[in-house]
């Protein structure tokens, strides 16, 4: 794939292993452990592929997977992830802006917030026939971060075309949230008033909130966020401080200012 790095939003840091990146995952459709995904997902079939455009935009719409794609530049962009679950990895993403995606379809004053679905289907997902989550899996944005230039909507990876278990073929990516706000294989994105539901948030709300946003002042109830441990990296300097918004708060901590991070967590 054909795409530049944007150096203004990429880290310098050493890159995660491919291997670590495509076998160490979450996507729960394919069960829930971190290398069911590479096993299981080839079941997906991530092509043909549309995307439904819905709620308070003025031109919404289906669009192939060809349609949403002919318009966007491809970007590479290298970011630092970062789970609740206390692990991170530094991703050379191929995608776009998301804002860009957006702006195509004339949102008006009334979208304050923007939901995304996942697939449903049991047959290319077999782990929807589990109860481990509600299906489908659902995210949610308000609409300035979904416009916020380091929200990207991502199709590749190392100059790839996304594994499926990475979320093809279309997966978002907002580096300064956990990782579950990285929605996978997106078949819908509806614009809406009301803040809308998250999976995460549904199956336990008490531990995961809207915003999700990485904050190591603001402990899981079960464990504390201030550090995490590198995937791939040597067991010398594998555990690092988290910093604040995955360290991007100069980038976007002002999305949140006036905001009770501990309440709003
Ligand atoms: N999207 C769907 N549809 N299903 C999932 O189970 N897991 C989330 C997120 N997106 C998930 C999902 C979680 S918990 C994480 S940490 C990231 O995907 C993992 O993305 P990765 O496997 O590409 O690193």
């Amino acid at each position: 794939m054909k795409a530049a790095l944007n150096a203004r939003y990429s880290s310098t840091e050493q890159p995660t292993a491919y291997a670590d990146i495509t076998g160490y995952n979450n996507f729960y459709e394919f069960g829930t452990g971190k290398d069911d995904p590479r096993r299981n997902a080839h079941t997906l079939r991530p092509r043909p592929w549309s995307v439904t455009i819905s709620g308070e935009v003025e031109v919404p719409g289906t669009l192939t997977l060809e349609d949403i794609l002919a318009p966007h530049a491809l970007e590479e962009r290298v970011y630092r992830m970062r789970c609740v679950e206390r692990w991170s990895m530094v991703i050379p993403w191929v995608g776009f802006p998301l804002a860009d995606f957006i702006k195509r379809f004339r949102p008006t004053s009334k979208a304050k917030y923007v939901a995304f679905r996942t697939l449903h289907d049991p047959k290319q997902m077999p782990g929807q026939r589990a109860g481990w989550l509600e299906w489908p899996y659902v995210e949610g944005l308000r609409i300035d971060e979904a416009m916020h230039p380091l929200t990207l909507l991502a199709v590749g990876l190392y100059g790839r075309l996304l594994p499926n278990q990475n979320g093809a073929p279309l997966r978002l990516v907002v580096p300064w949230k956990y990782g579950f706000k990285g929605i996978k294989s997106i078949v819908a994105i509806h614009f809406t008033e009301r803040r809308p539901p998250t999976s995460w948030n549904v199956a336990a709300a008490s531990e995961y909130g809207f915003y999700a946003n990485v904050n190591p002042a603001v402990d899981h109830p079960r464990w504390s966020q201030a550090s995490e441990r590198r995937i791939g990296a040597s067991l010398f300097d594998a555990t690092r401080p988290t910093l604040p918004f995955n360290g991007y708060a100069a980038d976007v901590a002002s999305l949140y200012s006036g905001m009770d991070l501990r309440r709003w967590f």
